[in-house]
């Protein structure tokens, strides 16, 4: 049996990464392919708790509790979704992932990049995407787009989402094979092509 693939999207609230991930799955399904759309965190069961946690917890969480929550997200995510799917052939579609963590605690909340590299590859069993698209927008548009209300992430502030995108970036300069960056302040038609693109190139 062919293997899958694993593709997953990122970059900061109100990037767009969503409403592109759907439409590239449309586009995949349309080609014959079998697609997972799955979502880091809380795709089901105990990964839903943790996001509601992550997301609504109104308490005090520590950075370092809030990586290691991510990251327990993660291990089950991958182990119990993600891998099987992979290895029955599918194309597994992820909205965030690895670089999230590496963005948002780490570039964000400054959590040591080195730890959460290694912690990650303990939550993935040393596996990594096929591709990463990362969808880049100024924090202006991103605050724009989220809106007023906001979760417990989403309201760290302007400061906190310019690190997260200069964390992405950097992410990308360092992995420049498997993170490809593109420009999510053009039209949702023109971002969707440049997606087709990047996911056209792996087969
Ligand atoms: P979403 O709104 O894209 O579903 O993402 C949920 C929030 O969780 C978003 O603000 C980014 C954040 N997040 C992290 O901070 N670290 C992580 O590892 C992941 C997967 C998400």
């Amino acid at each position: 049996m062919k293997k899958g693939l694993f593709i997953t999207f990122e970059g900061a609230d109100g990037c767009g990464k969503t409403t592109q991930l759907k439409l590239a799955a449309e586009y995949l399904q349309k080609k014959g392919e079998i697609v997972l759309v799955t979502r880091e965190p809380g795709a089901k069961g105990l990964g839903e708790k943790l996001r509601d946690i992550l997301l609504n917890y109104d308490g005090v969480v520590s950075d370092r509790c809030e990586a290691f929550l991510f990251l327990a997200d993660r291990a089950q995510h991958i182990d119990t979704i993600v891998t099987p799917a992979v290895e029955s052939g599918k194309i597994v579609l992820c909205d965030r992932h690895i670089d999230s963590t590496v963005a948002y605690q780490g570039y964000g909340r400054g959590q040591d990049i080195e730890q959460i590299n290694k912690l990650n590859m303990l939550a993935t069993g040393n596996k990594k995407p096929d591709l990463t698209i990362v969808f880049d927008v100024d924090v202006e548009t991103s605050m724009a787009r989220v809106g007023a209300e906001k979760d417990r992430m989403e309201s760290a502030g302007r400061e906190f989402f310019n690190r997260v995108r200069f964390g992405y970036l950097e992410i990308a300069k360092q992995e420049s094979e498997r993170v490809r960056v593109l420009d999510a302040t053009k039209s949702i038609e023109d971002v969707q092509k440049d997606v087709i693109k990047l996911i056209d190139s792996l087969f």
